[in-house]
Protein backbone atom coordinates (compact mmCIF):
# COMPACT_ATOMS: atom_id res chain seq x y z
CA UNK A 1 0.00 0.00 0.00
CA UNK A 2 1.16 3.38 -1.20
CA UNK A 3 2.12 5.75 1.52
CA UNK A 4 2.23 8.80 -0.29
CA UNK A 5 -1.06 10.58 -2.40
CA UNK A 6 -1.66 12.97 -4.81
CA UNK A 7 -5.43 14.27 -5.00
CA UNK A 8 -7.05 15.86 -7.52
CA UNK A 9 -9.78 17.83 -6.43
CA UNK A 10 -10.42 21.01 -4.61
CA UNK A 11 -8.59 21.06 -1.30
CA UNK A 12 -11.47 21.49 0.82
CA UNK A 13 -13.34 18.84 -0.36
CA UNK A 14 -10.36 16.51 -0.35
CA UNK A 15 -8.97 17.37 3.66
CA UNK A 16 -12.73 16.91 4.66
CA UNK A 17 -13.36 13.68 3.14
CA UNK A 18 -9.64 12.41 2.79
CA UNK A 19 -7.37 13.76 5.52
CA UNK A 20 -7.64 12.58 9.06
CA UNK A 21 -7.24 14.33 12.31
CA UNK A 22 -4.06 15.19 13.69
CA UNK A 23 -2.38 13.32 11.09
CA UNK A 24 0.40 15.99 9.36
CA UNK A 25 3.68 17.26 10.85
CA UNK A 26 4.31 19.69 8.14
CA UNK A 27 2.16 22.13 6.26
CA UNK A 28 3.49 24.02 3.02
CA UNK A 29 1.04 26.33 0.95
CA UNK A 30 1.45 28.46 -2.19
CA UNK A 31 -1.91 29.93 -2.67
CA UNK A 32 -2.87 31.68 -5.93
CA UNK A 33 -3.88 34.91 -5.27
CA UNK A 34 -6.88 36.43 -6.50
CA UNK A 35 -6.65 39.10 -9.56
CA UNK A 36 -8.51 40.09 -12.73
CA UNK A 37 -7.15 37.57 -14.66
CA UNK A 38 -7.35 34.19 -14.63
CA UNK A 39 -4.53 31.87 -13.35
CA UNK A 40 -2.32 31.01 -16.45
CA UNK A 41 0.33 28.01 -16.69
CA UNK A 42 2.34 29.24 -19.49
CA UNK A 43 4.92 26.74 -21.10
CA UNK A 44 8.01 27.83 -22.88
CA UNK A 45 8.14 26.81 -26.74
CA UNK A 46 10.78 24.68 -27.93
CA UNK A 47 12.74 27.76 -29.20
CA UNK A 48 12.42 29.17 -25.89
CA UNK A 49 10.04 31.75 -26.47
CA UNK A 50 7.17 31.98 -23.86
CA UNK A 51 3.77 29.62 -25.90
CA UNK A 52 1.05 31.26 -27.64
CA UNK A 53 -0.82 28.68 -25.53
CA UNK A 54 -1.86 29.80 -22.72
CA UNK A 55 -3.84 27.11 -20.33
CA UNK A 56 -6.37 28.15 -18.28
CA UNK A 57 -5.12 26.91 -15.23
CA UNK A 58 -7.34 27.74 -12.92
CA UNK A 59 -9.82 30.28 -13.37
CA UNK A 60 -10.67 33.13 -10.61
CA UNK A 61 -12.55 32.35 -8.00
CA UNK A 62 -12.22 34.76 -5.77
CA UNK A 63 -15.26 37.02 -6.92
CA UNK A 64 -17.73 38.30 -4.27
CA UNK A 65 -20.69 35.99 -5.45
CA UNK A 66 -22.90 33.30 -4.19
CA UNK A 67 -20.02 30.66 -3.84
CA UNK A 68 -18.33 32.99 -1.85
CA UNK A 69 -21.70 34.83 0.44
CA UNK A 70 -21.86 31.04 1.35
CA UNK A 71 -18.49 30.69 2.53
CA UNK A 72 -18.96 33.70 4.71
CA UNK A 73 -22.19 32.69 5.72
CA UNK A 74 -20.90 29.34 7.02
CA UNK A 75 -17.85 30.74 8.78
CA UNK A 76 -19.97 32.88 10.69
CA UNK A 77 -22.24 30.74 11.76
CA UNK A 78 -21.36 27.08 12.02
CA UNK A 79 -20.23 26.22 15.11
CA UNK A 80 -17.17 24.28 13.29
CA UNK A 81 -15.59 27.32 13.24
CA UNK A 82 -13.76 28.95 16.42
CA UNK A 83 -15.56 32.47 17.22
CA UNK A 84 -12.05 34.44 16.46
CA UNK A 85 -12.59 33.22 12.90
CA UNK A 86 -15.47 34.29 12.34
CA UNK A 87 -15.14 37.66 14.67
CA UNK A 88 -12.20 38.41 12.42
CA UNK A 89 -14.06 37.66 9.19
CA UNK A 90 -16.76 39.82 10.16
CA UNK A 91 -14.47 42.50 10.52
CA UNK A 92 -12.90 42.03 7.68
CA UNK A 93 -16.44 42.39 5.65
CA UNK A 94 -16.90 45.21 7.71
CA UNK A 95 -13.87 46.99 6.35
CA UNK A 96 -13.36 46.10 3.31
CA UNK A 97 -16.55 45.37 1.71
CA UNK A 98 -18.08 42.65 -0.45
CA UNK A 99 -14.94 42.07 -2.88
CA UNK A 100 -12.57 39.99 -4.56
CA UNK A 101 -10.37 40.25 -1.45
CA UNK A 102 -13.09 39.06 0.92
CA UNK A 103 -14.21 36.33 -0.95
CA UNK A 104 -10.18 35.25 -1.33
CA UNK A 105 -10.43 35.89 2.75
CA UNK A 106 -13.79 33.06 3.01
CA UNK A 107 -11.61 30.60 0.64
CA UNK A 108 -8.70 30.85 2.96
CA UNK A 109 -10.22 30.97 6.04
CA UNK A 110 -12.57 27.57 5.45
CA UNK A 111 -9.01 26.01 4.04
CA UNK A 112 -7.02 27.33 7.19
CA UNK A 113 -9.43 25.65 9.50
CA UNK A 114 -9.43 22.63 8.09
CA UNK A 115 -5.61 22.33 8.10
CA UNK A 116 -5.44 23.14 11.41
CA UNK A 117 -7.72 19.92 12.25
CA UNK A 118 -5.35 18.03 10.30
CA UNK A 119 -2.10 19.05 11.92
CA UNK A 120 -0.81 17.31 14.76
CA UNK A 121 -0.47 18.96 17.94
CA UNK A 122 3.72 18.49 16.88
CA UNK A 123 3.24 20.03 13.63
CA UNK A 124 3.98 23.08 11.97
CA UNK A 125 2.39 25.29 8.69
CA UNK A 126 4.42 27.41 5.87
CA UNK A 127 1.87 30.14 4.61
CA UNK A 128 3.37 31.84 1.27
CA UNK A 129 2.14 34.85 0.20
CA UNK A 130 2.98 38.19 -0.75
CA UNK A 131 2.74 41.78 0.61
CA UNK A 132 -0.29 42.15 -1.07
CA UNK A 133 -2.34 40.35 1.80
CA UNK A 134 0.12 39.00 3.94
CA UNK A 135 -1.46 41.43 6.32
CA UNK A 136 -4.83 39.97 6.24
CA UNK A 137 -3.73 36.39 6.35
CA UNK A 138 -1.36 37.24 9.30
CA UNK A 139 -4.71 38.32 11.05
CA UNK A 140 -6.38 35.10 10.08
CA UNK A 141 -3.70 32.62 11.01
CA UNK A 142 -3.61 34.60 14.20
CA UNK A 143 -7.60 33.90 14.92
CA UNK A 144 -6.87 30.02 13.41
CA UNK A 145 -3.42 29.24 15.02
CA UNK A 146 -3.91 31.23 17.69
CA UNK A 147 -1.48 34.45 18.12
CA UNK A 148 0.86 32.66 20.41
CA UNK A 149 1.57 29.63 18.13
CA UNK A 150 3.47 32.48 15.93
CA UNK A 151 6.84 31.74 15.04
CA UNK A 152 8.08 33.70 12.03
CA UNK A 153 7.22 36.32 9.53
CA UNK A 154 9.78 34.78 7.35
CA UNK A 155 10.98 37.67 4.10
CA UNK A 156 12.41 35.55 1.29
CA UNK A 157 14.38 37.71 -1.61
CA UNK A 158 12.53 36.25 -4.34
CA UNK A 159 14.26 38.33 -7.19
CA UNK A 160 17.56 40.38 -7.30
CA UNK A 161 16.11 43.82 -8.64
CA UNK A 162 12.74 45.21 -9.84
CA UNK A 163 12.22 48.07 -10.97
CA UNK A 164 9.04 49.74 -10.17
CA UNK A 165 7.43 53.27 -10.87
CA UNK A 166 6.78 55.73 -7.78
CA UNK A 167 7.59 53.43 -5.36
CA UNK A 168 10.50 50.71 -4.05
CA UNK A 169 11.33 47.75 -6.02
CA UNK A 170 8.88 44.60 -4.21
CA UNK A 171 11.16 41.89 -3.84
CA UNK A 172 9.81 39.92 -1.50
CA UNK A 173 7.72 37.10 -0.45
CA UNK A 174 6.07 36.53 2.56
CA UNK A 175 6.07 33.32 4.66
CA UNK A 176 4.22 32.83 7.62
CA UNK A 177 5.43 30.58 9.94
CA UNK A 178 2.90 29.05 12.87
CA UNK A 179 2.94 26.17 15.00
CA UNK A 180 0.09 24.01 15.94
CA UNK A 181 0.75 23.98 20.56
CA UNK A 182 4.12 24.96 21.86
CA UNK A 183 5.17 21.26 21.14
CA UNK A 184 6.10 21.56 17.93
CA UNK A 185 8.83 19.89 16.77
CA UNK A 186 12.26 22.14 15.60
CA UNK A 187 15.29 20.85 14.08
CA UNK A 188 16.83 23.67 14.92
CA UNK A 189 18.91 24.28 11.45
CA UNK A 190 21.99 25.72 11.08
CA UNK A 191 23.36 27.34 7.71
CA UNK A 192 27.41 27.10 6.58
CA UNK A 193 29.70 29.97 7.46
CA UNK A 194 30.01 32.69 5.21
CA UNK A 195 33.59 31.30 3.28
CA UNK A 196 34.69 35.02 3.64
CA UNK A 197 33.91 34.53 7.42
CA UNK A 198 36.14 31.75 7.36
CA UNK A 199 38.94 32.99 5.37
CA UNK A 200 38.98 36.36 7.07
CA UNK A 201 39.10 35.29 10.53
CA UNK A 202 40.46 31.35 10.62
CA UNK A 203 44.25 32.54 9.15
CA UNK A 204 45.97 30.02 11.28
CA UNK A 205 46.41 26.78 10.42
CA UNK A 206 48.30 23.62 12.64
CA UNK A 207 50.47 20.85 11.52
CA UNK A 208 47.80 19.43 9.84
CA UNK A 209 46.56 21.63 7.95
CA UNK A 210 43.36 22.60 9.78
CA UNK A 211 42.47 26.15 10.08
CA UNK A 212 42.03 27.48 13.61
CA UNK A 213 41.51 31.24 15.30
CA UNK A 214 43.06 31.91 18.75
CA UNK A 215 40.00 32.92 20.38
CA UNK A 216 40.36 34.59 24.69
CA UNK A 217 40.91 31.96 27.67
CA UNK A 218 39.79 34.76 29.37
CA UNK A 219 37.09 36.38 31.03
CA UNK A 220 36.67 40.20 32.13
CA UNK A 221 36.68 40.93 36.57
CA UNK A 222 38.69 39.41 38.78
CA UNK A 223 38.04 36.17 41.04
CA UNK A 224 39.28 35.26 43.77
CA UNK A 225 39.35 31.74 43.98
CA UNK A 226 40.99 29.30 41.52
CA UNK A 227 40.27 30.81 38.04
CA UNK A 228 42.00 34.27 39.37
CA UNK A 229 45.05 32.67 39.88
CA UNK A 230 48.11 32.10 37.63
CA UNK A 231 48.75 29.23 35.04
CA UNK A 232 52.31 28.83 33.91
CA UNK A 233 53.65 32.07 34.97
CA UNK A 234 50.28 33.91 33.19
CA UNK A 235 48.21 35.84 36.24
CA UNK A 236 45.01 37.07 34.67
CA UNK A 237 44.18 38.80 37.96
CA UNK A 238 47.15 41.58 36.67
CA UNK A 239 44.98 42.43 34.06
CA UNK A 240 41.51 42.67 35.67
CA UNK A 241 40.76 38.65 34.29
CA UNK A 242 40.15 35.68 35.14
CA UNK A 243 40.37 32.04 33.61
CA UNK A 244 37.18 30.97 31.64
CA UNK A 245 37.11 27.73 30.05
CA UNK A 246 35.20 26.28 27.12
CA UNK A 247 32.82 23.39 29.21
CA UNK A 248 31.82 22.17 26.02
CA UNK A 249 35.35 21.57 24.29
CA UNK A 250 36.17 20.25 27.90
CA UNK A 251 33.31 18.05 27.99
CA UNK A 252 34.27 16.49 24.66
CA UNK A 253 37.83 15.81 25.58
CA UNK A 254 36.43 13.71 28.47
CA UNK A 255 38.06 16.89 30.91
CA UNK A 256 35.46 17.20 33.61
CA UNK A 257 37.03 17.17 36.62
CA UNK A 258 39.86 18.64 38.11
CA UNK A 259 41.10 22.29 39.09
CA UNK A 260 41.34 25.29 37.06
CA UNK A 261 44.75 25.11 36.12
CA UNK A 262 44.67 20.95 35.66
CA UNK A 263 42.09 21.40 32.83
CA UNK A 264 44.17 23.81 31.23
CA UNK A 265 47.49 21.51 31.31
CA UNK A 266 44.65 18.89 29.76
CA UNK A 267 43.70 21.35 27.32
CA UNK A 268 47.56 21.93 26.22
CA UNK A 269 47.93 18.31 26.01
CA UNK A 270 45.21 18.30 23.96
CA UNK A 271 47.02 20.38 21.32
CA UNK A 272 44.19 23.12 21.87
CA UNK A 273 45.98 26.10 23.28
CA UNK A 274 47.86 28.62 21.21
CA UNK A 275 51.14 29.85 22.24
CA UNK A 276 51.93 32.81 20.35
CA UNK A 277 55.69 33.22 19.40
CA UNK A 278 56.50 36.22 21.35
CA UNK A 279 57.35 36.17 24.57
CA UNK A 280 55.03 36.87 27.46
CA UNK A 281 52.50 36.36 25.03
CA UNK A 282 49.04 34.90 26.59
CA UNK A 283 48.27 31.77 25.34
CA UNK A 284 44.66 31.27 23.64
CA UNK A 285 42.17 28.76 22.71
CA UNK A 286 42.63 27.23 19.25
CA UNK A 287 38.98 27.36 17.72
CA UNK A 288 38.96 25.22 14.68
CA UNK A 289 37.16 26.47 11.65
CA UNK A 290 35.35 22.48 11.42
CA UNK A 291 34.14 22.20 14.61
CA UNK A 292 32.06 25.61 14.21
CA UNK A 293 28.65 25.37 14.67
CA UNK A 294 26.99 26.73 11.55
CA UNK A 295 24.95 30.04 12.01
CA UNK A 296 21.22 30.03 13.03
CA UNK A 297 19.14 30.82 10.22
CA UNK A 298 17.59 34.50 10.24
CA UNK A 299 14.13 35.58 9.52
CA UNK A 300 15.13 36.76 5.97
CA UNK A 301 16.36 34.54 3.32
CA UNK A 302 18.44 35.97 0.84
CA UNK A 303 20.50 32.86 -0.17
CA UNK A 304 18.21 30.85 -1.68
CA UNK A 305 17.47 32.53 -5.26
CA UNK A 306 14.23 32.48 -7.68
CA UNK A 307 14.92 29.27 -10.05
CA UNK A 308 17.30 30.61 -12.79
CA UNK A 309 15.53 31.21 -16.61
CA UNK A 310 17.83 28.35 -17.65
CA UNK A 311 18.08 26.13 -14.99
CA UNK A 312 17.36 22.01 -15.06
CA UNK A 313 15.25 22.42 -12.31
CA UNK A 314 12.54 24.72 -13.74
CA UNK A 315 9.88 23.41 -15.48
CA UNK A 316 8.03 26.32 -16.95
CA UNK A 317 5.24 26.22 -14.21
CA UNK A 318 5.47 29.79 -13.77
CA UNK A 319 4.59 29.63 -9.95
CA UNK A 320 7.29 27.18 -9.36
CA UNK A 321 9.21 27.88 -6.01
CA UNK A 322 12.79 26.80 -5.90
CA UNK A 323 13.09 23.37 -4.48
CA UNK A 324 16.33 25.11 -1.96
CA UNK A 325 13.34 26.95 -0.33
CA UNK A 326 10.95 23.56 0.24
CA UNK A 327 14.11 21.80 1.67
CA UNK A 328 15.04 23.84 3.80
CA UNK A 329 11.24 24.12 5.82
CA UNK A 330 11.00 20.63 5.33
CA UNK A 331 14.44 19.78 6.83
CA UNK A 332 13.63 22.45 9.89
CA UNK A 333 9.98 21.51 10.72
CA UNK A 334 9.64 17.78 10.05
CA UNK A 335 11.91 14.44 11.14
CA UNK A 336 12.14 11.29 8.15
CA UNK A 337 9.22 9.73 8.05
CA UNK A 338 6.84 12.94 8.73
CA UNK A 339 4.08 13.69 6.57
CA UNK A 340 4.15 16.68 4.95
CA UNK A 341 1.18 18.05 3.33
CA UNK A 342 1.29 21.00 0.42
CA UNK A 343 -2.16 21.62 -0.59
CA UNK A 344 -1.88 23.38 -3.77
CA UNK A 345 0.59 21.35 -4.62
CA UNK A 346 1.26 23.44 -8.23
CA UNK A 347 3.98 20.79 -10.02
CA UNK A 348 4.75 19.43 -7.02
CA UNK A 349 8.08 20.99 -5.33
CA UNK A 350 7.06 20.33 -1.97
CA UNK A 351 6.09 16.67 -2.95
CA UNK A 352 9.62 16.30 -4.62
CA UNK A 353 11.65 17.72 -1.29
CA UNK A 354 9.39 15.92 0.86
CA UNK A 355 10.33 12.40 -0.87
CA UNK A 356 13.80 13.26 -1.57
CA UNK A 357 14.02 14.02 2.29
CA UNK A 358 12.48 10.80 3.11
CA UNK A 359 9.42 12.34 4.10
CA UNK A 360 5.45 11.28 3.26
CA UNK A 361 3.84 13.27 1.27
CA UNK A 362 0.16 14.29 0.64
CA UNK A 363 -0.12 16.68 -2.63
CA UNK A 364 -3.37 17.96 -3.25
CA UNK A 365 -4.18 19.98 -6.48
CA UNK A 366 -7.36 21.25 -8.38
CA UNK A 367 -6.26 21.10 -11.96
CA UNK A 368 -5.50 17.56 -13.68
CA UNK A 369 -2.42 19.88 -15.24
CA UNK A 370 -0.95 19.83 -12.24
CA UNK A 371 -1.19 16.31 -11.41
CA UNK A 372 0.35 15.53 -14.77
CA UNK A 373 2.95 17.56 -14.24
CA UNK A 374 3.96 16.22 -10.62
CA UNK A 375 3.92 12.25 -12.13
CA UNK A 376 6.03 13.14 -14.60
CA UNK A 377 8.45 15.37 -12.39
CA UNK A 378 7.86 12.13 -9.91
CA UNK A 379 9.17 9.68 -12.36
CA UNK A 380 12.14 11.84 -14.17
CA UNK A 381 13.28 13.05 -11.24
CA UNK A 382 13.28 9.67 -8.92
CA UNK A 383 12.71 6.75 -12.08
CA UNK A 384 10.03 4.71 -12.57
CA UNK A 385 9.70 2.39 -9.69
CA UNK A 386 8.74 5.77 -7.79
CA UNK A 387 5.21 5.15 -9.30
CA UNK A 388 4.40 2.15 -6.84
CA UNK A 389 5.60 4.39 -4.03
CA UNK A 390 2.14 6.74 -4.26
CA UNK A 391 -1.43 6.42 -5.28
CA UNK A 392 -3.47 8.94 -7.47
CA UNK A 393 -6.86 9.69 -5.62
CA UNK A 394 -10.07 11.58 -7.63
CA UNK A 395 -8.41 11.06 -11.40
CA UNK A 396 -11.25 8.59 -13.27
CA UNK A 397 -10.78 5.02 -12.94
CA UNK A 398 -13.55 3.53 -15.33
CA UNK A 399 -15.53 4.82 -18.33
CA UNK A 400 -18.27 6.52 -15.94
CA UNK A 401 -16.09 8.43 -14.34
CA UNK A 402 -14.43 9.85 -17.11
CA UNK A 403 -17.70 10.97 -18.63
CA UNK A 404 -18.74 12.15 -15.50
CA UNK A 405 -15.63 14.47 -15.88
CA UNK A 406 -16.55 15.52 -19.53
CA UNK A 407 -19.63 16.35 -17.89
CA UNK A 408 -18.63 18.31 -15.02
CA UNK A 409 -15.78 20.43 -16.60
CA UNK A 410 -14.96 19.78 -20.17
CA UNK A 411 -11.19 21.78 -19.76
CA UNK A 412 -10.21 19.05 -17.10
CA UNK A 413 -11.78 16.21 -18.91
CA UNK A 414 -9.18 17.41 -21.87
CA UNK A 415 -6.26 17.71 -19.64
CA UNK A 416 -6.84 14.35 -18.05
CA UNK A 417 -7.13 12.49 -21.42
CA UNK A 418 -3.64 14.44 -22.68
CA UNK A 419 -2.30 13.50 -19.60
CA UNK A 420 -3.35 9.93 -20.45
CA UNK A 421 -0.66 9.92 -23.34
CA UNK A 422 1.73 12.77 -22.15
CA UNK A 423 0.54 15.26 -24.07
CA UNK A 424 0.78 19.38 -23.78
CA UNK A 425 -2.65 20.80 -23.77
CA UNK A 426 -3.29 24.09 -25.87
CA UNK A 427 -6.18 26.10 -25.09
CA UNK A 428 -6.97 28.40 -28.21
CA UNK A 429 -9.50 27.01 -30.29
CA UNK A 430 -8.48 30.20 -32.48
CA UNK A 431 -5.60 31.65 -34.32
CA UNK A 432 -2.77 29.33 -34.54
CA UNK A 433 -4.09 26.49 -32.61
CA UNK A 434 -7.50 26.40 -33.99
CA UNK A 435 -8.71 23.26 -33.90
CA UNK A 436 -5.59 21.89 -31.66
CA UNK A 437 -6.26 20.56 -27.80
CA UNK A 438 -3.03 18.77 -27.23
CA UNK A 439 0.49 18.53 -28.99
CA UNK A 440 3.25 16.16 -28.12
CA UNK A 441 6.97 16.59 -29.52
CA UNK A 442 9.47 14.00 -30.64
CA UNK A 443 12.65 14.04 -32.25
CA UNK A 444 13.76 11.15 -33.95
CA UNK A 445 16.42 11.69 -36.18
CA UNK A 446 19.88 12.82 -35.08
CA UNK A 447 20.20 15.64 -32.33
CA UNK A 448 20.14 19.00 -33.39
CA UNK A 449 17.42 17.97 -35.96
CA UNK A 450 14.19 19.47 -36.39
CA UNK A 451 11.54 18.82 -33.50
CA UNK A 452 8.57 17.16 -34.79
CA UNK A 453 4.76 17.19 -33.35
CA UNK A 454 1.69 14.70 -32.64
CA UNK A 455 -1.26 16.85 -32.51
CA UNK A 456 -4.36 15.30 -30.82
CA UNK A 457 -7.80 16.66 -30.61
CA UNK A 458 -10.51 15.04 -27.74
CA UNK A 459 -13.99 15.14 -28.50
CA UNK A 460 -16.19 14.19 -25.17
CA UNK A 461 -19.72 14.68 -26.83
CA UNK A 462 -21.16 12.90 -30.25
CA UNK A 463 -18.13 12.15 -32.86
CA UNK A 464 -19.32 12.93 -36.60
CA UNK A 465 -17.64 12.48 -39.95
CA UNK A 466 -16.08 15.88 -39.96
CA UNK A 467 -14.52 15.48 -36.69
CA UNK A 468 -11.83 13.13 -38.69
CA UNK A 469 -11.86 15.78 -41.72
CA UNK A 470 -11.10 18.65 -39.53
CA UNK A 471 -8.49 16.72 -37.95
CA UNK A 472 -6.57 15.89 -40.98
CA UNK A 473 -6.69 19.54 -42.32
CA UNK A 474 -5.29 20.50 -39.09
CA UNK A 475 -2.27 17.61 -39.91
CA UNK A 476 -1.71 19.08 -42.90
CA UNK A 477 -1.83 22.80 -42.40
CA UNK A 478 0.70 22.05 -39.05
CA UNK A 479 2.85 19.45 -41.29
CA UNK A 480 2.45 17.25 -38.40
CA UNK A 481 3.85 13.69 -38.50
CA UNK A 482 0.38 12.27 -36.96
CA UNK A 483 -2.78 13.49 -35.79
CA UNK A 484 -4.97 11.61 -32.85
CA UNK A 485 -8.83 11.98 -32.17
CA UNK A 486 -9.35 10.94 -28.59
CA UNK A 487 -13.41 10.70 -28.08
CA UNK A 488 -15.40 8.83 -25.69
CA UNK A 489 -17.41 7.43 -28.16
CA UNK A 490 -16.67 4.88 -30.37
CA UNK A 491 -15.58 6.18 -33.57
CA UNK A 492 -17.44 5.44 -36.56
CA UNK A 493 -17.04 3.05 -39.59
CA UNK A 494 -16.44 5.98 -42.25
CA UNK A 495 -14.36 7.86 -39.72
CA UNK A 496 -12.11 4.83 -39.28
CA UNK A 497 -12.04 4.78 -43.43
CA UNK A 498 -11.03 8.10 -43.45
CA UNK A 499 -8.39 7.77 -40.92
CA UNK A 500 -7.01 4.94 -43.45
CA UNK A 501 -7.00 7.05 -46.20
CA UNK A 502 -4.13 9.37 -44.35
CA UNK A 503 -1.68 7.34 -45.45
CA UNK A 504 1.64 7.04 -42.96
CA UNK A 505 4.51 8.97 -41.22
CA UNK A 506 7.76 7.28 -41.99
CA UNK A 507 10.13 7.86 -39.43
CA UNK A 508 14.01 8.53 -41.20
CA UNK A 509 15.25 7.58 -37.63
CA UNK A 510 13.25 4.43 -36.61
CA UNK A 511 13.04 3.16 -40.08
CA UNK A 512 9.06 2.66 -39.29
CA UNK A 513 5.61 3.70 -40.47
CA UNK A 514 3.25 5.30 -38.01
CA UNK A 515 -0.68 5.47 -39.36
CA UNK A 516 -0.65 9.50 -40.36
CA UNK A 517 -4.36 9.96 -38.48
CA UNK A 518 -4.88 7.58 -35.04
CA UNK A 519 -8.70 6.89 -33.52
CA UNK A 520 -8.53 6.34 -29.72
CA UNK A 521 -11.05 5.89 -27.33
CA UNK A 522 -10.87 7.01 -23.61
CA UNK A 523 -12.04 3.36 -22.57
CA UNK A 524 -8.79 2.26 -25.03
CA UNK A 525 -6.66 4.97 -23.29
CA UNK A 526 -7.96 3.15 -19.52
CA UNK A 527 -6.68 -0.02 -21.30
CA UNK A 528 -3.40 0.86 -21.89
CA UNK A 529 -3.38 1.08 -25.23
CA UNK A 530 -1.14 4.25 -26.68
CA UNK A 531 -0.67 6.18 -29.75
CA UNK A 532 1.54 4.74 -32.37
CA UNK A 533 4.37 7.09 -32.68
CA UNK A 534 8.69 6.98 -32.85
CA UNK A 535 9.06 8.23 -29.08
CA UNK A 536 6.49 5.30 -27.65
CA UNK A 537 9.28 2.86 -28.11
CA UNK A 538 12.07 4.71 -26.53
CA UNK A 539 12.76 4.77 -22.65
CA UNK A 540 11.77 8.65 -21.45
CA UNK A 541 15.47 8.27 -20.32
CA UNK A 542 16.71 8.80 -23.90
CA UNK A 543 14.97 12.00 -23.90
CA UNK A 544 13.11 11.49 -27.21
CA UNK A 545 9.73 12.93 -26.22
CA UNK A 546 10.34 16.14 -25.41
CA UNK A 547 6.80 17.28 -24.73
CA UNK A 548 7.38 18.45 -21.27
CA UNK A 549 10.51 19.83 -20.00
CA UNK A 550 12.34 17.44 -17.55
CA UNK A 551 13.27 17.35 -14.03
CA UNK A 552 16.57 17.07 -13.30
CA UNK A 553 17.09 13.22 -11.96
CA UNK A 554 18.16 12.94 -8.38
CA UNK A 555 19.96 10.41 -6.22
CA UNK A 556 17.10 9.24 -4.93
CA UNK A 557 17.36 9.17 -0.70
CA UNK A 558 20.81 9.83 -0.95
CA UNK A 559 23.00 9.60 2.65
CA UNK A 560 23.29 13.26 2.46
CA UNK A 561 19.77 14.68 0.77
CA UNK A 562 22.22 17.42 -0.93
CA UNK A 563 20.29 19.08 -3.49
CA UNK A 564 23.52 19.01 -5.75
CA UNK A 565 21.93 19.49 -9.04
CA UNK A 566 19.80 22.25 -8.62
CA UNK A 567 20.51 26.18 -7.72
CA UNK A 568 22.96 26.90 -5.11
CA UNK A 569 22.30 29.71 -2.42
CA UNK A 570 24.24 32.74 -3.67
CA UNK A 571 23.22 31.76 -7.60
CA UNK A 572 20.59 34.82 -7.72
CA UNK A 573 20.05 35.73 -11.48
CA UNK A 574 20.36 39.14 -12.74
CA UNK A 575 16.89 38.69 -14.73
CA UNK A 576 13.92 40.20 -12.69
CA UNK A 577 11.65 36.97 -12.52
CA UNK A 578 7.61 38.42 -12.55
CA UNK A 579 6.31 38.49 -9.14
CA UNK A 580 4.54 35.00 -8.70
CA UNK A 581 2.11 36.10 -6.40
CA UNK A 582 1.22 40.02 -7.18
CA UNK A 583 -1.08 39.65 -10.23
CA UNK A 584 -2.27 36.56 -9.93
C1 LIG B 1 0.94 29.12 -6.72
S1 LIG B 1 0.58 27.51 -7.32
C2 LIG B 1 1.59 26.48 -6.34
C3 LIG B 1 2.98 26.34 -6.88
C4 LIG B 1 3.80 25.35 -6.10
N1 LIG B 1 4.23 25.86 -4.83
C5 LIG B 1 5.03 24.91 -6.89
O1 LIG B 1 6.16 25.13 -6.49
O2 LIG B 1 4.80 24.36 -7.98
C6 LIG B 1 -1.02 27.25 -6.71
C7 LIG B 1 -1.67 25.95 -7.13
O3 LIG B 1 -2.87 25.82 -6.38
C8 LIG B 1 -3.83 25.15 -7.16
N2 LIG B 1 -5.13 25.43 -6.56
C9 LIG B 1 -5.81 26.60 -6.57
N3 LIG B 1 -6.96 26.47 -5.87
C10 LIG B 1 -7.00 25.21 -5.41
C11 LIG B 1 -7.93 24.48 -4.63
N4 LIG B 1 -9.06 25.04 -4.19
N5 LIG B 1 -7.66 23.19 -4.34
C12 LIG B 1 -6.50 22.63 -4.77
N6 LIG B 1 -5.59 23.27 -5.53
C13 LIG B 1 -5.83 24.54 -5.84
C14 LIG B 1 -3.61 25.70 -8.56
O4 LIG B 1 -4.10 24.80 -9.54
C15 LIG B 1 -2.09 25.86 -8.60
O5 LIG B 1 -1.50 24.73 -9.19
Amino acid sequence: MADNFLYYGDNLDVLRRHIKEESVDLIYLDPPFNSDQNYNVLFAEHNGSRSSAQIRAFEDTWRWDQVAAAAYDEIVTSTNYPQKVSQVMQSFRNFLGDTDMTAYLCMMAQRLVELHRVLKPTGSIYLHCDPTASHYLKTLMDAVFRVENFCNEIIWKRTFAHGSSKRFGPLHDVILFYAKSERFFWSNPRSDHDPEYIEKHFKLADESGRRFQPISLTGAGIRHGESGKPWRGIDPTSVGRHWALPGKLLQSLGVALGTVQERLDALDSAGMIYWPAKEHGTPRLKQYADQLEGQAIPDIWIDIPPIPAQATERLGFPTQKPELLLDRIVRSSSNEGDVVLDPFCGCGTAVVAAERLKRHWIGIDITHLAITLIKSRLRDTFGEAIRSEYQVVGEPVSLPDAQTLAAEDPYQFQWWALGLVGARPVEQKKGADKGIDGRLYFHDEAAGAKTKQVIFSVKAGHLTASHMRDLRGVVERESAAVGVLISLEEPTQPMRAEAASAGFYDSPGWNRKYPRLQLLTVAELMQGKGIEYPASRAPASQGVDVTFKKAPKAARRGKTGKLADLAEPGDMPQSEPESEHAGE
